[in-house]
Order: C-alpha cells, then sequence, then structure tokens
C-alpha cells in the first residue's frame, strides 16, 4: 500500500521525527482550510453547533477505539487531562511511575507531593512492574505504553494479566506515542484510563488531545462534586459532573475537527492494514539497524518493538542530520526516529547511507 501518497513530502526531505510531532495527511489541510472558512462565514451557524460537533468526533472516536462515549473525554492535550484526572483521585494513593518516563507524567506526580516508588527500566520491564506492584502495595501504575526515548513498548497482554491479577490496581496508560499504529480495544485493554495527545502517531496537529476512562474509575474521580447537585442551566443539561472538570468551557473545533479527520482517515484505512504495514516496515529497519549495532542493548533484546528507534550514534550528528534533509531529533544517548505509514523502505535504506556517511 502507498501510504506515502496521502501525504505532501518534499524529495529532499526524509521524515522520521513522528515522536516529535507526526505529519498531516493532505487531506486534512484542504479540511482545515474549508472548516475554519466555513466556520467564520457570518451567514453561517457552524458556530452554533459546536457542541454537537464535538459529540460526533467522540461517536467517531469510541468506536474507532472501542470506549463508550460516556467514558470519553476530548482535551487540548495529553497533559490536561493528566492533571484533571489527578486532581480528582484521592490524595492518599501510591503511584509506581516507570524511571525516565516522559515528565509530562511524572512531574504531576511528584510535584504534588504524592506517594509514589519509581520502577526500574531495562529489557524486563514487564517483570519490574509486577516486582514493584506485589512489593509495594501500589495503587496506581502510571505509564508510557511506548517509552519516549528508547521506544520501548510495554506488552499490551501483561497489561490485561496485570489487571486481572490485580483488579483493584488503577492502570494509567499514555498513548501519546502509540496510539494510531495498530487497532486498539479500551474496553478490553485492562487499561483504567488511556489518554494522549493526537499530534504525534495520530497525526492530528496540536489542540487535541483525548482520555478514555473505566466506569470504576469515573466512580472515583472527584467524588464529593459528584455527589453534589448537577448543573440545571439548559444549555449544560447534557454535562456530567466529570464533564465539567475535563470538558470545561468551549472547546476549539478546529483543533478537534482535525482529530476527528484523522479517525476517518485510520478507520479508511484500516488500522490493522496500518500495524501489518508498520510491522513490515519496522522489522526491516530493526534488521538493518541491528547489524550496525545501532540498538540499545535493552531493546535488541526485546520481542516486541514499537515504530519509535532510538538509534546509538553520537547525538551530535543531529546538525548534519538536519543539513541532510533528515528530520529527527537528539533523545538520550542517540538520534530519535520513529516510522509511521508516509515511510517506507526506501527512506530506512537513506537513512542508513545519511549516517553511514556521516559516521565514517
Ligand atoms: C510519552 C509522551 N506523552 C505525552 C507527550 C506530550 O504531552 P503533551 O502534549 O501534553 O505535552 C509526549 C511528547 O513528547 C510523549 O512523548
Amino acid at each position: 500500500m502507498d501510504y506515502k501518497s496521502y501525504f505532501d513530502i518534499p524529495e529532499n526531505i526524509l521524515y522520521v521525527n513522528t515522536p516529535s510531532n507526526g505529519l498531516m495527511p493532505r487531506k486534512h489541510y484542504s479540511w482545515r482550510r474549508e472548516w475554519e472558512s466555513a466556520f467564520f462565514d457570518v451567514r453561517g451557524d457552524l458556530r452554533d453547533q459546536q457542541g454537537a460537533f464535538i459529540a460526533d468526533i467522540k461517536a467517531a472516536f469510541g468506536d474507532l477505539f472501542h470506549c463508550p462515549v460516556g467514558n470519553l473525554f476530548l482535551l487540548p492535550n495529553f497533559s490536561f487531562g493528566l492533571h484533571t484526572l489527578l486532581n480528582g483521585l484521592s490524595k492518599g494513593l501510591r503511584y509506581a511511575l516507570l524511571e525516565d518516563d516522559y515528565p509530562s507524567l511524572n512531574y504531576p506526580v511528584i510535584s504534588r507531593g504524592l506517594d509514589h516508588v519509581k520502577v526500574p527500566v531495562d529489557e524486563c520491564l514487564e517483570d519490574r512492574i509486577a516486582e514493584v506492584v506485589r512489593k509495594e502495595k501500589v495503587d496506581v501504575l502510571l505509564l508510557s505504553i511506548v517509552q519516549y526515548i528508547s521506544g520501548m513498548k510495554v506488552e499490551l497482554p501483561f497489561i490485561r494479566q496485570l489487571k486481572a491479577d490485580n483488579p483493584s490496581l488503577i492502570i494509567i496508560g499514555d498513548a501519546t506515542q502509540y496510539l494510531g499504529t495498530e487497532p486498539f480495544r479500551f474496553v478490553e485493554s485492562g487499561f483504567d484510563v488511556v489518554g494522549g495527545s493526537g499530534y504525534k502517531w495520530m497525526m492530528a496537529g496540536f489542540g487535541n488531545g483525548y482520555m478514555m476512562v473505566s466506569d470504576r474509575v469515573k466512580a472515583l474521580l472527584y467524588a464529593q462534586a459528584q455527589e453534589g447537585p448537577r448543573p440545571t442551566e439548559s444549555m449544560w443539561a447534557k454535562k456530567s459532573i466529570l464533564d465539567t472538570f475535563f470538558e470545561p468551557g468551549h472547546q476549539d473545533t478546529l483543533s478537534h475537527g482535525t482529530l476527528g479527520q484523522s479517525v476517518h482517515f485510520l478507520k479508511e484505512l484500516g488500522l490493522e492494514n496500518i500495524q501489518q504495514y508498520l510491522t513490515e516496515l519496522t522489522s526491516y529497519a530493526y534488521e538493518k539497524f541491528e547489524e550496525r549495532k545501532w540498538l540499545l542493548p535493552a531493546i535488541e533484546k526485546r520481542k516486541g518493538r514499537s515504530a519509535l528507534i532510538n538509534i546509538q550514534i553520537n547525538p551530535e550528528c543531529y546538525g548534519q542530520l538536519l543539513e541532510s534533509g533528515v528530520k529527527c531529533f537528539p533523545r538520550g544517548t542517540g538520534i530519535r526516529i520513529g516510522l509511521h505509514m508516509y515511510n517506507d523502505r526506501s527512506d530506512v535504506d537513506k537513512l542508513v547511507d545519511i549516517i553511514g556517511q556521516i559516521n565514517k
């Protein structure tokens, strides 16, 4: 499948920077232009239909990722959602965080002074998590599904098993570096909460995010407010108490509408097909990189691998890579890349050639 044809990527650019921000398909740009002019057309009434528009996007998103609409909130970004979530949970919970996880996950816990323990991260990530959950009496596990520096992806069947073995453990996953790469069914995932921003693998630009929340956690959040009165004003008649926390105020239809466009795009192409494409493409890349000893040792030893790869070459090569048209980013001990549907084998070959030239 020629997924690249859906995107406008200049010949002299090798775009492997999805872990920083993903590209939008060409159709998104035309949709955004048309939406913007129709929305602000004085004669039109789109501005009066914001609520219904957002509701449609939620329905489509919930359908694609198997999450009932009542369990889904649309957000401006992941961080907003996590802060809102933590503010609503009881203060006495003990958290397990992953060592060196993205700061937007760990700092809201640390800066609130919440009780926490860190899980050391190595090639046996799942064993380390299970050990901490067993020994440390944690109430909440908070982790990114794909780690932003190393690309290590937690095994999703492990999460399901962990939940089955520890039904009272609240498992919160950040899917920012994951959602959009394969089929995902929230209701069967074992996660209580999965949230993320839409501008990376969802290819939906900035200003949108999502949070899927289980019934159990919904019942725990803002418990006192949930026992109080619901808003009585007619324009808020459909808002739940949790809506008033996660979706307070008017939302930007351009940003959320772009997320809606991505949902339609992914549905049309089929997440199974995208998964298959990415599995083949990344296997090809991993093989090439492994031959050259460019993989992190912990990643080399793991079975399941993500589409985010940290290439172990000197991060100072970044400038030369940029000059060669390679859009990537230095992270940790190497150069971080991501391979999404707009990349193909020729991109991997080109990257290997360019790095080979620079690394001489
Ligand atoms: C794992 C992970 N979570 C979240 C984010 C971004 O969160 P936000 O859009 O709230 O800044 C990133 C961005 O790099 C990320 O890598």
